[in-house]
């Protein structure tokens, strides 16, 4: 399996562009299978859960087709309304596909998506959510089977701003009959994206970045090209990554409003920010001299501090100064990466929802696992901070969502790169350079 080799204690310094947001990419794909037509993304990252997406759409009867950063998807034709249960194991957001079909062929088939490393991950939210818009949908042998008479438009109240169970719901009303309001939605970023893009497709949505959102629903759309923007929770783990070697870096092609609970920690712990946020134009700046200070963090839906960000900041932590606590409440597992980092020599105590550091630096450099795309990352950054060469194992689990973390992380000045390749892992056409 592919692995990471990072040799710790070297100061970064540089400029870097930032890739497409994964979790922005991911719903806006499904929203074009809504579309009798053509659908044209920008800037879409070279991931394995666009491949694994891309992969989705060609087996319901999409053509797509991705050059360089853009995604070319015609939906013109549907050729069959089951999501493959082996891509559904893989990625279980693409569970958002099924109001898509529901909205599209009145019909949808998906595996039930398993829990996974962070948490048991139950789509009741999304079920209670279709279910509302007048679908019938059964279980047999871990099988869903949905069908409508045709979705209606119908007041939604979520106990909870599940982010996939609000794509879910906002996908399923665009070709609703009829008004839907979504109350209780969440309010991350991506929710907003996914809606410009669908009333830039000819949707009717209104209360955007809020938690109520309401859809007209309308009887097509049209073809579109549209620019996702940078990947948040990319350069919030890169921030981290500079505060934990130590330097200066400048961040571009991210829009800095989107990370402001982010920023408030990294001040909190000792660094100096600058950003703008100037269309096409956004940067932030980050210089740091001292190690991070501890610092108390509870994670919590946007505008919170962001879950995907806690083992990041664990690692942060773990190579900083004095002692600090994450309390973790979005995910009821997600601290496993404490472990591996242990075996960097760092000082971490868990108890139930929260973790307690006590920051060690220089870590020591050693082998260990990544067993999540997040926790993985958190890894590499702990290397930046050991002493000596950490070996990453696993590491195809942080091919999901960092295009090329290697490769962005040495542009900054880290000795960090991939132990069997000598380039990043997807190459400009789209190959594979790596074994999975
Ligand atoms: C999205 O996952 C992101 N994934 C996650 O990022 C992110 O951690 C999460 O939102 C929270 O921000 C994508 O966007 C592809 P949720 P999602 O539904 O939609 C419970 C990454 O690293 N819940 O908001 O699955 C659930 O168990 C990934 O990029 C229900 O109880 O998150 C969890 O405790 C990891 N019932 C909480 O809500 C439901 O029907 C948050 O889940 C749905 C969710």
């Amino acid at each position: 399996m592919s692995e990471i080799l990072v040799e710790g204690l070297h100061r970064l310094r540089g400029e870097i562009g930032i890739q497409g947001s994964k979790n922005a990419a991911l719903p806006m794909m499904a929203a074009a299978v809504l579309h009798k037509g053509m659908t044209v993304l920008n800037n879409v990252p070279r991931i394995q859960d666009v491949f694994c997406m891309m992969g989705i759409l060609k087996s319901i009867g999409c053509k797509c087709s991705l050059d360089g950063h853009t995604l070319t998807i015609d939906a013109s034709e549907i050729s069959q309304t089951q999501i493959p249960r082996e891509f559904l194991t893989a990625m279980r957001s693409s569970v958002i596909l099924m109001g898509v079909l529901l909205g599209r062929c009145r019909e949808a088939q998906a595996g039930y998506p398993g829990g996974c490393t962070i948490g048991k991950r139950p789509i009741d939210l999304h079920l209670y959510a279709l279910k509302e818009m007048g679908t019938q949908i059964r279980e047999t042998d871990g099988e869903l089977y949905a069908r409508t008479e045709g979705l209606k438009g119908s007041e939604i109240l979520f106990s909870y701003p599940s982010v996939g169970a609000t794509e879910q719901a906002v996908l399923a009303a665009v070709l609703a009959d009829g008004v839907t309001l979504i109350q209780g939605a969440a309010r991350e970023p991506e929710i907003g994206n996914l809606c410009r893009l669908l009333n830039h497709m000819g949707a009717k949505i209104s209360g955007i970045e809020s938690d109520t959102l309401r859809i007209i629903g309308v009887n097509e759309l049209k073809d579109t090209v549209y620019d996702i923007p940078g990947d948040r929770i990319v350069a919030g783990t890169y921030l981290y990554a500079v505060m934990a070697a130590g330097g200066e870096a400048v961040l571009r092609g991210i829009c800095p409003a989107e990370l402001n609970r982010v920023f408030q920690t990294a001040r909190q712990m000792g660094a100096k920010l600058e950003w703008e946020n100037l269309p096409g134009a956004s940067f932030i700046k980050v210089q740091i001299n001292d190690r991070p200070d501890g610092i108390w963090v509870k994670t919590s839906p946007y505008p919170g501090f962001p879950t995907d960000l806690q083992s990041p900041l664990m690692a942060l932590m773990a190579a900083g100064n004095g002692n600090g606590e994450i309390r973790e409440t979005v995910f009821e597992e997600r601290f496993g990466t404490a472990e591996e980092l242990r075996k960097l020599g760092a000082r971490i105590e868990i108890q139930k929802d929260r973790a307690r550091i006590h920051g060690m630096y220089p870590l020591r450099g050693e082998t260990v696992q990544a067993a999540d795309l997040r926790g993985g990352a958190a890894l590499v950054i702990a290397g930046l901070a050991a002493e000596g060469v950490t070996k990453i194992q696993n590491s195809h689990h942080i091919f999901r969502g960092y295009e090329d973390i290697c490769g962005d992380l040495q542009a900054l000045g880290a000795r960090v790169r991939y132990k069997d390749l000598i380039q990043r892992p997807y190459t400009k056409t789209g190959e594979c350079t790596r074994n999975l």
